[in-house]
C-alpha cells in the first residue's frame, strides 16, 4: 500500500475525511499527538488500526467526537459531572470513560463496556470529524510501544506502507496525549492517564480526582489494570532508559561514574552549562518537557543512543504526565539520589 502525504488544505481535509467515510485508515493531527484515525463504528476499519499498529487487542481505543453533545448517541449514560467538565475542558486534551451503547463495536472498545470520549481541539483534526460525519476511533499512530508521533514526519516513519494517508497540520501542540479520566462517584473522578489536563484544573470542578496507583508505579502481579493501556510496556525508545530524580549535581556525579560508549544524558534547559557529557536538553519546564519528550527520545534512537539518563521532571502540573511517560519509557528504573 503506498501511503499518501495530505496537506491541510481544505482539499485535502476532505480527501482525508472521505478515506476515512470509506473505511480507510488515515494518519491525523490532534492537538495532543497524531492519531491513526477511522470510522469508531466500522469494524474492519477498526481491525485495520489494530493490525496496522500491531496493538493488542484488548486495549481499548479512543472515539472522537466534534462536539461534546453528540456523545449521548454512543454512550447508555453520562454523569452531570461529565456535562460539567465539558463544559470546561471540551474541546480540548481530556477523555472520558463512559458506558458504551451497541453503536460502538466491542473491537472499538477492546471488549469493555465502556468507551473512552474526545472532543479534540485541534482545527483541522476538527474539520476532518465533521466532514467525514463518523466519530473517529483513533488511538496515537506510533507502532505498538514506540514513542509516539508529534509530527507528520514520525507518523510516516512508523506507518509509511501501512496506512492510506498521512496528513500534516503541524507539530502537536502539547506533545503527551489526552488525560483519561472515569468517574468514581458523584462529584469523584479518578485520572487513569495523566495528560495537560492537570488533577489541579479537574480539581476546580470535582470535588475529589484520585490519582490511579498505576500511573506512578508498576502494577503488582494479580492486580488489575482498571486501563489496559496501563499494563503495556510504552513509549519506549531502543535505548535503555534511566530516570534520575534528584538535583543536577548528583545526577552529574551518576553520569561520571557511568559515562562510556553510546551513553547520553537527557537533561533541563539551562543545565547543559558545564556539563561536559554528551546530552540532549528537553525543556526548561512541564510544559515544554512535554512537548519536547517524545520527539527527544526519537532523535536519541536516530542517533544510536544506547544508554540515557534521564532528569526526572516535577510530578505536579502536566509534569505528572511527563513523568508517567518516562516512568514507562525507563521500565520502572529510578535512581533516587
Ligand atoms: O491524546 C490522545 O488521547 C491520543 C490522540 C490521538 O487523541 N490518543 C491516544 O490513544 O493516546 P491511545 O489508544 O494511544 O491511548 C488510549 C489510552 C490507552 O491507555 C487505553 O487503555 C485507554 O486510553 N482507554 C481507552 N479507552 C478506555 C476505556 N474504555 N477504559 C479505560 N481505559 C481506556
Ligand atoms: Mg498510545
Amino acid at each position: 500500500m503506498e501511503t499518501i502525504l495530505l496537506s491541510d488544505s481544505a482539499e485535502d481535509v476532505s480527501a482525508a475525511a472521505e478515506l476515512i467515510k470509506n473505511g480507510e485508515v488515515v494518519g491525523i493531527p490532534t492537538e495532543t499527538v497524531y492519531g491513526l484515525g477511522a470510522d469508531a463504528c466500522n469494524e474492519a476499519a477498526v481491525r485495520a488500526v489494530f493490525a496496522a499498529k500491531g496493538r493488542p487487542a484488548d486495549n481499548p481505543l479512543i472515539v472522537h467526537l466534534a462536539d461534546f453533545s453528540q456523545a449521548a448517541h454512543y454512550t447508555l449514560f453520562i454523569p452531570p459531572l461529565a456535562y460539567k467538565l465539558a463544559e470546561r475542558f471540551c474541546p480540548g486534551p481530556l477523555t472520558m470513560v463512559l458506558p458504551k451503547n451497541e453503536k460502538i463495536p466491542m473491537v472499538t472498545s477492546g471488549g469493555l463496556d465502556t468507551v473512552g470520549i474526545r472532543v479534540p481541539s485541534h482545527p483541522v483534526m476538527h474539520g476532518i470529524i465533521e466532514r467525514s460525519g463518523c466519530p473517529i476511533a483513533a488511538p496515537s499512530a506510533n507502532i505498538s510501544g514506540l514513542p509516539s508521533p508529534t509530527c507528520a514526519e514520525h507518523v510516516m516513519k512508523d506507518m509509511n506502507g501501512r496506512i492510506s494517508a498521512v496528513l500534516d497540520g503541524g507539530d502537536s501542540k502539547f506533545g503527551v496525549e489526552s488525560t483519561v479520566i472515569s468517574f468514581d462517584s458523584d462529584d469523584t473522578v479518578r485520572i487513569l492517564r495523566p495528560g495537560a489536563v492537570t488533577r489541579e484544573m479537574l480539581l476546580g470542578v470535582c470535588r475529589e480526582v484520585v490519582i490511579d496507583p498505576a500511573i506512578l508505579r508498576e502494577l503488582k502481579e494479580g492486580e488489575k489494570a482498571v486501563s489496559p493501556g496501563m499494563k503495556y510496556k510504552h513509549y519506549s525508545p531502543k535505548a535503555d532508559i534511566i530516570m534520575v530524580e534528584g538535583e543536577l549535581e548528583g545526577f552529574k556525579e551518576i553520569i561520571s561514574r557511568n559515562n562510556g560508549e553510546g551513553v547520553y544524558s537527557l537533561i533541563f534547559d539551562g543545565d547543559e552549562k558545564d556539563f561536559p557529557y554528551r546530552h540532549f536538553t528537553y525543556g526548561a519546564d512541564s510544559s515544554e518537557q512535554a512537548h519536547w519528550l517524545f520527539q527527544r527520545l526519537r532523535e536519541l534512537d536516530e542517533i544510536g543512543a544506547k544508554k540515557v539518563y534521564v532528569r526526572a521532571p516535577l510530578k505536579d502540573g502536566v509534569g505528572l504526565a511527563v513523568y508517567n511517560r518516562l516512568i514507562r519509557a525507563a521500565g520502572f528504573e529510578v535512581i533516587r539520589i
